[in-house]
């Protein structure tokens, strides 16, 4: 299905902690509680399932949410298959059947229907109805529903209703300290921590600038792909005008302001 992988890590993926997100997780889990993780695109939040996933020895769905994604696509739906019509679990089913992880990452870009599917999953039934088979799983031992959402995006149609949000503990992410990100981007691209420093220290700055000329700040996401380039032999400037300037902004205006700002950074 499209937007969809599963993975069943052995060795549990690099992730550094802002705080202790990895202990509300576990406690989540063995809670048998849903969570939520907000924050903006880039600050770790996939790594960290996929990290937590991997700790906890369980199979990981993530479903990448779009705005065409419907229940069926989570639950799953009868097929044609060599003129018979089979049933083909969704990703979600097979989670709840195996006592698997499911992310849905994005969770408000899917269609309001989705909604409904997830309100008996998320409280104490922990059940998933299946309307098209008349099945009603009770989840096994183990399942958790893990979303996540970027509060950020001014978009009125596309935030969480509080009868939905009401239903997972939430963990809030923000873009991290320099202390922190600075061994993230040096372990993630392989360059040098002074080089790592500079480009965090640009990122901070570009930051400052979020509400005013930007609608998003830089991503730790994006300082990665600008130390990496760099690890790979590119000219500064040229690296970070491709990985940190020009992700940000199609404005001539606001481009140069930005072009201003790294040199005034970088010298
Ligand atoms: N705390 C962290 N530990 C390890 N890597 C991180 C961390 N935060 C961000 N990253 C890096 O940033 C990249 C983007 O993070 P990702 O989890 O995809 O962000 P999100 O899901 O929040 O959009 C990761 O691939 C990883 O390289
Ligand atoms: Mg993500």
């Amino acid at each position: 299905m499209d937007g969809t992988f599963e993975q069943k890590g052995a060795s549990a993926p690099f992730y550094l902690p802002q705080g202790d997100e990895c202990d509300i997780f576990a406690a989540a889990h063995a809670a048998n509680l849903p969570l939520l993780l907000k924050g903006p695109t880039g600050c770790g939040k996939t790594r960290f399932v996929a990290h937590m996933a991997a700790r906890l020895g369980r199979r990981l769905y993530t479903v990448a949410c779009h705005d065409d994604l419907s229940a069926a696509d989570l639950i799953g739906r009868h097929l044609l298959k060599g003129g018979e019509t089979v049933w083909v679990d969704g990703p979600l089913t097979r989670a709840v059947r195996e006592g698997a992880i499911c992310y849905l990452d994005e969770v408000v870009e899917a269609r309001k229907d989705v909604a409904v599917v997830l309100h008996p999953l998320t409280d104490d039934r922990r059940i998933l109805p299946i309307d098209r088979t008349a099945e009603e799983l009770q989840a096994a031992p183990g399942f958790m529903l893990v979303a996540s959402y970027n509060p950020g995006y001014q978009n009125i149609m596309k935030t969480l209703k509080p009868s939905t949000r009401q239903r997972f503990l939430s963990v809030e992410f923000g873009f991290p300290r320099p202390e922190h990100e600075i061994p993230v981007v040096a372990r993630e691209s392989g360059l040098d921590a002074d080089r790592v420093a500079l480009l965090v220290r640009l990122a901070g700055k570009l930051r400052a600038l979020k509400g005013q000329d930007l609608e998003e700040g830089v991503s730790t996401r994006l300082v990665v792909y600008a130390a990496t380039l760099i690890a790979g032999g590119m000219a500064l400037d040229r690296a970070i005008l491709a990985a940190m300037i020009e992700p940000l902004t199609d404005d001539a205006d606001t481009r140069k302001g930005l072009l201003d700002l790294v040199m005034a950074v970088t010298g």
